[in-house]
């Protein structure tokens, strides 16, 4: 018996506790049916933090994150919470346990599955078997830079600031993990900016072409505007295996390429930081979808992508990729068979609950493993 894993599971809320839910049975067959056991503490992070404490994540529940060996996130914000300051909104808790856990690279692959074809807003033949992987750079860029805030200049006049901020060791350090994944995956990169407008774009595409040709001479690399990137991604998607980008034009560029997929219930996400001395690097895995309080309570949440989610804590953070594939078959399988949550509902397929897409996955593992 392997030593357990240390998990702390952080549900959130709107539909992150029902999701979770059902990937908390996923982990429960893991731990029953292999030779791998966890550990898990469960936390409270957004906006249900907020009402418990006053702040979206507590010291302590950082703390638990930077001891655990990955953390599962469901999802934060919701409009009970749309007008409190800025520093105390729900996304605010997300945002620091991504800057204080150093979680830089944030991998969000688009994987159309064969059942999901019709759902794709695109035409068939050009997302039929996509597989791409979205790197988006995190914990810098506009999402944190300085100066920021907005100032009062009088008569009703204001001036709302962000700033767009990258170093050389920023932009090589996310660099390396595009360029090493390639390296596992087709073997070329895309590098998204807008280098013909931004001075910090502009020296993002230096530094990555700079760390290809001294790190990486045989990985390809393409420098893409990000508008281009955004129109190319829906003209033909299949031209991109890795795209690495900043944190704000990642974050826009993953949502159109989650609808690529069909669903945005279908997308789980990895974010890492640097791995330590002895190889250990903290992670988070969430769904890229958001708390979606319209459907919250209803049992209509579709919980794949936190269960992929897991998957990805399986392959990235517990070197466990047969047991990351045998979940990814699972769901394949259950989409084959034509059970479908509310966001995915096609004619001639059969519309499930939550828990019941929950039942069928388990029960797919079950054979899968017989
Ligand atoms: C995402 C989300 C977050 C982001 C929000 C919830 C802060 O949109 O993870 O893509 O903007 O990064
Ligand atoms: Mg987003």
């Amino acid at each position: 018996m392997a030593s357990n894993k240390r998990l702390l599971v952080l549900p959130g809320d709107g539909i992150g506790p029902e999701v979770m839910g059902e990937v908390r049975r996923v982990i429960d067959w893991f731990d029953r049916r292999r030779a791998v056991g966890f550990d898990i503490i469960e936390g409270l992070v957004g906006g249900v933090s907020y009402e418990a404490h006053g702040t979206p994540v507590t010291d302590e529940v950082v703390e638990q994150a930077m001891q655990s060996d990955a953390v599962l996130f469901g999802a934060v914000g919701g409009p009970r919470w749309d007008n409190l300051n800025f520093s105390v909104k729900p996304e605010r808790g997300l945002l620091r346990l991504r800057k204080d856990m150093g979680l830089f690279a944030n991998l969000r692959p688009a994987v159309v599955f064969d059942g999901l074809i019709d759902a794709s807003s695109l035409k068939p033949e050009l997302v039929r078997g996509l597989d791409i992987l979205i790197l988006r750079e995190l914990t810098g860029g506009i999402y944190f830079g300085e100066p920021r805030g907005v100032e009062e200049l009088g008569d009703g006049e204001r001036r709302g600031v962000n700033t767009e901020v990258y170093t050389t060791s920023e932009v090589e350090r996310v660099g390396r993990v595009a360029f090493e994944l390639a390296e596992k995956r087709k073997g070329f990169v895309h590098s998204v900016e807008k280098a013909n407008v931004m001075e910090s774009g502009q020296m993002w595409r230096e530094d990555m072409q700079a760390l290809r040709d001294r790190e990486f001479p045989g990985i390809p690399i393409h420098h893409m505007y990000a508008d281009n990137a955004a129109m190319q991604l829906l003209r033909w998607p299949k031209q991109f295996d890795v795209l690495v980008t900043s944190n704000l034009f990642g974050d826009i560029l993953s949502d159109v390429a989650a609808m690529l997929t069909g669903s945005l219930g279908m997308l789980p996400s990895a974010s890492l930081g640097a791995p330590d001395v002895s190889g250990r690097r903290l992670a988070l895995y969430e769904p890229v979808h958001g708390s979606a309080p319209d459907i919250a309570g209803q049992g209509k949440a579709n919980p794949i992508a936190m269960v992929l989610s897991f998957a990805m804590a399986l392959r990235y953070s517990f070197d466990l990729p047969e047991d990351a594939v045998l979940i990814e078959t699972g769901v394949a399988k259950v989409l084959a068979s034509g059970l479908r949550t509310d966001d995915i509902m096609q004619k001639g397929m059969t519309r499930v609950s939550t828990t019941a897409m929950g039942d069928a996955l388990v029960e797919e593992l079950d054979k899968l493993a017989a």
